[in-house]
């Protein structure tokens, strides 16, 4: 018998599953995306890919993780021994996305701290990349970074320490706490800014199509790579979370709960941040897409311009909106790291803490990276690169495996609708066995084409491949060497019968 730790009720499960949906993908990333992928153009490949990618997928990972009741290297394992590297695979992207992750966090925690005497002054851009980050080239690293460092430290103090905790009494009670919190605060920033003069001029330029972009396959690959990290799918985060419900509980309806409350954030978040866009616009009499620059410096450039142009309370306003950021941001980073802890839990039985210590703290390291003069740079190239060669590309590789290679969806679909509420049908898997595989395949393909041809973000052909490429092929290579390692001889490779424990 095999005893895993389970989430004390569905409700806590619910929370904890959408606490890590709803991060920074929600709130920092997408307006940036959505800019850089012609703004209102992104809308209709966005909504296509969560209604056809996403939230089957997202009941395919809960499916597969409440199934095989293990983390994704083990869920893999059981489901096919050779698909072990699957699992490892996924939990590699976690990886490096958590290293980066936290300095984001890092840098909201300061800005949260920053916006009471406004402190990035006049330009905030040249404040963000000079005075707080004091940017080196791309490729240097530069020193470490004092005012980035220090809160990163109590970033991961915190994460860790939740983690410690475990399932029910850290990540559990962590997010029954942290979310109802960061949803009020939310709502009150959202308010604040479709009330500001010019948002209906945002809302405009976020909801009006460009139709010339739609056949653009960047686009449509930003646009997968958006939900499945917004929805935390594709990394082996939700299979992770899902081993630990108990033995009979609703899956589809989670999935449904869990997928639109993580697009109503985001819808939300993108209302929010148009309408302040449509504001700043207003304030300097230019057209809204005049307004912003890309990158993922935007919610730390265009943001701050914003708090600071508001009539009122500005410091409070400011301090909710990157309070939302450290919030949302905290509660999906330690779902990305409880991926690696259950990992290194299941394959080598050691305990959690242990695992919490290597995991994490070898995790905490490698952020410092981050935490220097040239983080920026690197940060930019690892997010851009680990979500489209790594994220959607593992979602899709996962698809295609569990759909055609395993032929598992109509055990999957069998499981799901013998506990669930809501039966799947045949939608399900057209979407996740046809509609997927071909159209992110073809688009992926054609996003290779254009990335090799066209450096991305201009930045130098050196640097993107050792910060870019090579850190999107690392995580292959991990999720192999990972395999190859033996497993504990404690760990069932058979789908075990499970001994329900509270932790
Ligand atoms: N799902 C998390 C986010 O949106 C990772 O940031």
């Amino acid at each position: 018998m095999e005893s895993r730790a389970q989430w004390g009720t569905r409700a806590g499960f619910i929370f904890a599953a959408v606490g890590s949906a709803v991060g920074l993908g929600n709130i920092w990333r997408f307006p940036a995306v959505a800019y850089e992928n012609g703004g209102g153009a992104f809308f209709i490949p966005y909504l296509f890919a969560l209604l056809t990618a996403g939230i089957p997928l997202l009941i395919m990972e809960f499916t597969i993780g409440q199934k095989y009741r293990g983390s994704a290297p083990l869920s893999y394992a059981r489901m096919n021994k050779k698909y072990e590297w699957l699992g490892w695979w996924q939990v590699a992207i976690s990886f490096v996305i958590s290293t980066y992750y936290a300095v984001i966090i890092a840098w909201a925690m300061t800005y949260a701290y920053f916006s009471f005497d406004l402190k990035w002054g006049d330009d905030p851009t040249s404040f963000l990349v000079g005075e707080y980050l004091q940017v080196a080239n791309p490729g240097e690293f530069g020193g470490i970074v004092p005012g980035v460092f220090i809160p990163l430290v109590i970033v991961w103090i915190i994460t860790l320490g939740v983690l410690f905790k475990g399932i029910k009494k850290g990540i559990e009670a962590a997010n029954r706490i942290l979310i109802p919190v960061l949803l009020l605060l939310f709502i009150f920033v959202v308010i604040r800014a479709v009330t500001l003069d010019g948002a209906a001029a945002g809302l405009d330029a976020f909801f009006t199509p460009d139709w010339s972009q739609i056949a653009n396959p960047t686009v449509w690959v930003a646009a997968y790579g958006q939900i499945f990290f917004s929805l935390s799918i594709g990394f082996a985060i939700m299979v992770t979370y899902a081993s630990y419900l108990p033995k009979k509980t609703d899956i589809t309806n989670n999935a449904f709960i869990t997928g639109f409350a993580n697009s109503g954030v985001e819808l939300l978040a993108g209302i929010g941040v148009f309408a302040a866009l449509g504001f700043m616009a207003s304030q300097s009499g230019v057209n809204v897409s005049e307004v912003v620059e890309g990158g993922v410096g935007l919610a730390f450039m265009v943001f701050p311009q914003i708090i600071s142009e508001i009539p009122a309370l500005n410091g409070i306003f400011g301090a909710f909106f990157f309070l939302c950021l450290m919030l949302a941001g905290l509660t999906s980073l330690i779902s990305i790291v409880e991926t690696f802890v259950a990992g290194l839990v299941d394959k080598f039985k050691i305990s959690r803490n242990k695992a919490v210590v290597f995991g994490g703290g070898f995790s905490a390291l490698i952020s410092i990276i981050f935490a220097t003069r040239g983080g920026l740079n690197f940060l930019d190239a690892a997010d851009y690169f680990i979500n489209q060669f790594g994220v959607a590309l593992a979602g899709l590789v996962q698809v295609v495996i569990v759909a055609w290679v395993l032929r598992e969806l109509p055990s999957l679909q069998k499981h799901a609708n013998s506990m669930s509420d809501i039966q799947l049908g045949g939608w399900w898997k057209v979407c996740l066995g046809i509609i997927t595989p071909i159209v992110l395949g073809y688009m992926m393909i054609q996003n290779i084409v254009t990335n090799i041809r066209e450096n991305y973000g201009d930045y130098p052909t050196n640097f993107l491949i050792w910060s870019g490429w090579a850190v999107a092929v690392l995580a292959i290579i991990a999720g192999f060497v990972l395999m190859a390692l033996k497993w504990n001889k404690g760990t069932e490779l058979d789908v075990p019968e499970n001994k329900e424990v509270s932790q």
